[in-house]
């Protein structure tokens, strides 16, 4: 079963912080190379000896910038960070930091080759936090439940604005932004918002575990099976009593109004018998084979797109990128596999599961940048100023 703790910082890869402090004197300067050693293998540079990894020379891009580009050579950020220090240390398997001292996110132990994975009290904090997110008020901020053209109520002189839970309001800019008739350029954000505390990191869902069993619908977790009815959730899981919003597309426009709170959330994990390639999740080798796929994102850049990195942990290409219009992989056929409320679009952040497939998801995307280089990114010349 696995929860294990990630930091969902996509950007950790890109050298976003400035120097250490070891390698900022001028011997570190006019050498060029910062590779520190862990504190605890003193004269041993990148834990090399150790084999935590090793120091070498680092390869910027080195693609000509686009002709709107005036300061050729003059910025320090250009090949960055090369103007400063070219060789710096590769941290081999789970190592990880400046200097190898650290374990990469989601592992720990002297060899880093101990998952990290949710505690008792850490499950119930997690499941805490979603069901305060649920019930607490948006401090900040309220829905239109109106078109604009209808915004002003009856009386011309009242506005048709409703207060929304915390949860609801991501569940609300999701639905907001995938419906085709609102036009809506909306943003699924929560982090901060949603977990009060700020110490509080998101774990993730590897969904990649083959198969056909939730091992996150537990009672501790997202909610186990109801005994009483296939496609509901345990009277013992808290999410039993929640309550979807946006159910049904069309409310907006028929009745003016988006958010009626009356069914609980569906889920029957494996349960579609008339679509059995959804009755299992994805494999482990899909993740690796996803990982293999080296471009980005590949013309029309759409849910088309065929040998796309995006498009295919995405889930609408074959995991090793192939393009096939039948296919559900990955992060779709996570969702597809939940055969209820997660698994429809508008509505799929009404299940909690959909915070946890997410981060997995987006910790697909933080090993892929990891092995391709932030850089990877920018297919274009004239972006390459613009990967930080
Ligand atoms: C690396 O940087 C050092 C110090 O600035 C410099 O002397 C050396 O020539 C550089 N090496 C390469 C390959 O650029
Ligand atoms: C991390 O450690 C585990 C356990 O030793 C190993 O199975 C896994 O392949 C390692 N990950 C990487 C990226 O090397
Ligand atoms: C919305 O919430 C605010 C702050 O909690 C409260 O003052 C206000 O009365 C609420 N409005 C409605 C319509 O419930
Ligand atoms: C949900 O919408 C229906 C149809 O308009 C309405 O009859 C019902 O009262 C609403 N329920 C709630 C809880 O708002
Ligand atoms: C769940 O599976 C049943 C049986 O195959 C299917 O009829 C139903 O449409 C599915 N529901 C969802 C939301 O996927």
């Amino acid at each position: 079963m696995w929860l294990y703790c990630v930091s969902v910082l996509v950007c950790a890869v890109v050298v976003s912080a400035q120097f250490p402090r070891e390698c900022a004197t001028p011997e570190g300067l006019r050498s060029g190379q910062c590779c520190p050693a862990p504190p605890a293998l003193p004269g041993d540079p990148c834990g090399f000896v150790a084999g935590r990894g090793q120091c070498v020379s680092i390869t910027a891009d080195v693609r000509p910038h686009g002709p709107q580009y005036p300061h050729d050579g003059r910025d320090d950020r250009e090949r960055w960070p090369v103007r400063f220090f070219n060789r710096t240390c590769q941290c081999n398997g789970n190592y990880s930091g400046y200097n190898c001292a650290r374990c990469r996110h989601g592992w720990s132990g002297a060899n880093c080759d101990q998952r990290v994975s949710l505690s008792t009290d850490e499950k119930r904090a997690f499941v805490n936090a979603l069901e305060q997110a649920k019930r607490t008020t948006h401090p900040d901020l309220v829905i239109a439940t109106r078109h604009y053209s209808d915004i002003f109520g009856p009386d011309g002189n009242t506005v048709e604005f409703e207060n929304i839970t915390i949860y609801n309001y991501f569940v609300w800019s999701h639905y907001y932004s995938v419906s085709k008739t609102f036009l809506g350029a909306g943003q699924a954000s929560f982090g901060g918002d949603m977990l009060l505390d700020p110490s509080f990191a998101l774990p993730y869902w590897n969904f990649a575990i083959g198969g056909n069993t939730c091992d996150i619908c537990t009672d501790d977790l997202m909610g186990a099976r109801s005994s009483f009815d296939m496609n509901s959730l345990s009277p013992n899981s808290v999410f039993s009593q929640w309550r979807v919003i946006c159910e049904s597309v069309e409310d907006y426009d028929t009745l003016g109004t988006i958010c009626n709170k009356t069914s609980p959330i569906r889920r029957n994990p494996a349960g579609n018998v008339n679509r059995p390639m959804v009755q299992r999740l994805p494999e482990p080798q899909d993740v690796a084979d996803c990982l293999q796929v080296n471009t980005f994102d590949t013309p029309p850049f759409y849910s088309t797109s065929s040998e796309s990195f995006r498009n295919t942990v995405e889930g609408y290409s074959a995991p090793q990128g192939n393009y096939d219009p039948i296919v559900r992989s990955l992060h779709n056929l996570a969702h597809l596999f939940l055969n209820g409320t997660g698994g429809q679009t508008h509505l799929s952040p009404n299940d909690p599961i959909f915070v946890l497939l997410h981060t997995f998801t987006d910790a697909i995307f933080d090993e892929w940048l990891r092995r391709h280089g932030s850089g990877a990114i920018a297919t274009n010349s004239d972006f390459h100023l613009l990967h930080v």
